[in-house]
């Protein structure tokens, strides 16, 4: 599934880049970025904000966060629940499994769909 975690620091570092972009009260949406959605629960206890977040990833495991984690494929990149209005997340952070033209343009498509304007891609490459 083409799986690769990010480390503590980067997640952690992730994670208040988005919160400070969202805003108090924002929406955060991380797409196939399970790290960044963990680490954004682990911080909850020590924030005062209401930031909300939600994980649009493939792999069933992370059903465990219950109504948080929405199933997504980016292959159907707008086959997504009635209740992910468009534009309603403050910001809308993204690694696809796939550096391929095809899977960017679809997770651009979910991504363009979700976001009210702020977009954070994150990519990678094996050295
Ligand atoms: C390159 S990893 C990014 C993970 C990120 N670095 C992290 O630590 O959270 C790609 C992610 O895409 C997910 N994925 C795999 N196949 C997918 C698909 N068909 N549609 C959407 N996401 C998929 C994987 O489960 C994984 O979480």
């Amino acid at each position: 599934m083409s799986q690769f975690w990010y480390s503590e620091d980067t997640a952690a570092r992730l994670a208040e880049e988005v919160l400070q972009q969202a805003g108090g009260h924002g929406r955060i949406a991380c797409i196939s970025a399970p790290s960044v959605y963990q680490k954004l629960k682990q911080l909850e206890s020590t924030r005062s904000d209401s930031v909300s977040a939600v994980l649009l990833e493939f792999d069933k495991r992370f059903k465990a966060y219950g109504d948080e984690f929405v199933f997504y494929d980016y292959n159907n990149p707008l086959c997504l629940p009635e209740d992910l209005l468009p534009q309603s997340f403050d910001i809308v952070i993204a690694d696809p499994p796939y550096l391929s033209e095809e899977c960017l343009s679809k997770v651009a498509l979910t991504v363009k769909y979700l976001t009210k304007g702020k977009i954070l891609l994150c990519t990678g490459k094996w050295k």
